[in-house]
Parts: structure tokens; sequence; C-alpha cells
């Protein structure tokens, strides 16, 4: 199979950033993105902004989400929000397992795998992410992380749940941090991640978009883009930067 057949995707992720005027301005920008057939724009909001989403791209082919979904599909949960209620608002993206949530707010690599079986559930294309901590690389522990944290969702879905599925490889270390891994850092990881998919089926493993993020810019992203397993990038503080994130877009 030829490499880069494989869907493409720059994502933003807002994280607990925008209020309504400044979205409005950011949401311009992604509206004069060029649309490509195979390469997907798509930016992760705050759950309130799903309706002002909605209403400015609702002709167009940018796509949107959440940054997370709750494990749990409805009941005495306060404070929650169902993969079925973002699917609502015509959102079709959603993170699950980004380090912030791991690392802050005690997703386990359990939960994760439940939270991803929601957003799977509930139609939406779940952004899986993954990677190590600065102590886990120095450790020589990354592929063994990556490989747990992937494993535990399998273990949960099963390995066709992935088919659809995106996957994203951010190093702790490199999430803003202005620390980006090198391209071949990341090549590296990305193509045992490929290769750990694919052991458990093939085609699944081939097809599988898998996204980088850590520091991307406008000016690293060619780069990363480049090579031969990165199909993309999950994007932080940059996709706040209306001309970074176009920049990125165009490097894809
Ligand atoms: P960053 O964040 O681009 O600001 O490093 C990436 C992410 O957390 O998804």
């Amino acid at each position: 199979m030829p490499i880069k057949t494989r869907q493409r995707f720059v994502v933003g992720n807002w994280k607990l950033n925008g209020n309504l005027a400044a979205n409005a301005a950011l949401l311009e920008a992604c509206l004069v993105a060029e649309t490509h057939p195979r390469k997907v724009l798509g930016v992760c909001v705050p759950f309130p902004y799903f309706g002002q989403l909605q209403l400015a791209l609702a002709k167009s082919a940018v796509r949107y989400g959440a940054q997370d979904v709750s494990r749990f599909d409805q009941g005495a949960f306060t404070g929650e929000v169902s993969a079925a209620m973002v699917a609502e608002f015509g959102c079709q993206l959603a993170l699950v397992g980004h380090s912030e949530r791991r690392a802050l707010f005690g997703d386990s690599d359990e939960v994760v795998a439940e939270k991803f079986g929601r957003a799977k559930q509930a139609g939406l294309t779940p952004i899986l992410c993954v990677g190590e901590t600065i102590a886990e690389r120095e450790a020589g522990i990354t592929e063994v992380v990556v490989a747990r944290q992937v494993t535990a969702v399998v273990q949960k879905v099963g390995i066709e749940a992935l088919a659809g599925a995106v996957l994203a490889y951010e190093p702790v270390w490199a999430i803003g941090t202005g620390k980006t891994a090198s391209p071949a850092q990341a090549q590296e990881v990305h193509g045992f991640l490929r290769s750990f998919v694919a052991k458990h089926a093939v085609e699944i493993g081939s097809t599988l978009p898998i996204l980088y993020g850590g520091s991307v810019r406008k000016s690293n992203a060619a780069e990363l883009f480049g090579q031969p397993d990165i199909d993309g990038g999950l994007v932080g503080g940059a996709s706040l930067v209306a001309d970074e994130f176009l920049g990125i877009w165009q490097a894809l």
C-alpha cells in the first residue's frame, strides 16, 4: 500500500480557553481554509461553545468536537457530559485520554478506555491520546508506556473499535513547553504504534491516522508531517492563533 493514503488531520485543542468573540474570529479563519477530501480540519472546544460552532460551521467541512466525554451514559453524575450529548450538537470528534486529563483529573487507562467506548458508541471519532513523561522517556520505557495505553483500550472495546478512530502521540514533555519532539523521535514512536496495532490487525494498523501533538507550530509542522507515519497534528497553543493554525493546516 503506498504511504500517505491515510486520512490526514489537523485538530486544534483549545483547552480551557476562549470566549464568544475570540472563538468567532478563530472560526472565521478556519472557514477560509481550503477543504480537501482526505484532509480533515477540526477543533475540540469547551462544551458550552458547541452551539456557537454548530451555527458557524454548519455549511463547512470543518469538524468540531469535545476535549473529553464522560465514561458514563446517563444518570446521577453531576457535572458530567455524555458522548451522546456531544453528538447531538453536530460534533464528530472527541479527544480521550489527553495527558492533562490523565495527570490532573485522574483518568486511568481503564477510564480512558471506557470513554473511548462511549465516544465510539455515540458515533464520534475518538482521538485517543497517548504519550510518555520525560521520566519515562529517560528510563527508556516510552514504547512500554504507549503500548500499555493502547492495550487498555483494545482490551476494553476490541481492536475493531480502532477502525475509524484516530491515535495521537503526544509526549507529555513536549506539550505546552515549546520543546517539540524531533521529527525522527516522533517518527520512531509513530512507527512503533502503527506496527503495534498492525500486530493485532494489519489493515487497521496501516489505515489508522496517527497524529503528533506537542508544541506543533507552523515553523515545524511541515517537517513533522513529512514523516512516513505522522498523519497530521493535534495542536494546543498554536490553535488559538489564527495565522499559526492556518499555517499548520497548510503544511498538512
Ligand atoms: P501544545 O498542546 O500544542 O500547546 O503543546 C498540544 C496538546 O496538548 O494537545
